[in-house]
């Protein structure tokens, strides 16, 4: 099985969109269209997206905050992940994981020295997915009340 990120374009819009988390989920991250209306919506955020396939099946969606220059306390960066979603069929598969390594790989080679992401706190969400793959909070919050994380990229 090989995972690639590929750009999102008419030809793929259709099934991309109807990837899915379980309804819990649902208050961790938006669904994709609405992640496609707030980069729309925010373009100096600099978004980037790409849907995530295990071979020829999209698995999944990541957007991220593309060498953006931080202003805090609305826009983190240079370099932040800003979705991350595994349809339900998918999930406890390795593919959030193998996600994680392209992104890294990729913004690494792009001059990123750490990664940020943020999440919302409770049962059920990615805090154990993140702390894992070696993201540590970093003493704040956003002003949604988001745990902000860094991955360090320098070691
Ligand atoms: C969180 C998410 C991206 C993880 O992706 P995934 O493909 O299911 O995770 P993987 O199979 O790659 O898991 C990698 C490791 O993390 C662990 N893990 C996965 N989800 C976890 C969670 N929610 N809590 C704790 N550990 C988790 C796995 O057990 C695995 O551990 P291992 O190294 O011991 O095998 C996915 O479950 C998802 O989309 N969840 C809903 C949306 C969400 O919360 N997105 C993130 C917020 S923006």
């Amino acid at each position: 099985m090989t995972v690639t990120l590929r750009e999102i374009t008419a030809a793929n819009l259709g099934p991309v969109l109807e990837l899915r988390t379980t309804p819990e989920q649902e208050r961790f991250v938006s669904t994709v269209a609405d992640s496609i209306a707030e980069a729309a919506a925010n373009p100096h955020g600099n978004p980037w997206n790409r849907a995530v396939y295990a071979d020829e099946e999209p698995v999944g969606f990541v957007m991220l905050s593309w060498d953006v220059e931080p202003q805090p306390p609305h826009i983190n960066g240079p370099w932040f992940l800003w979705k991350l979603l595994i349809d339900v069929r998918y999930q406890r598969q390795g593919y959030g994981r193998e996600v994680l390594r392209l992104v890294v790989a990729l913004v690494r080679e792009h001059g990123a020295t750490e990664l940020l992401t943020s999440y919302v706190p409770g049962r059920g969400g990615p805090a154990g997915f993140y702390a894992r793959h070696g993201f540590v909070p970093r003493g704040d919050r956003d002003p949604d009340g988001e745990i902000i994380l860094r991955l360090d990229l320098r070691a």
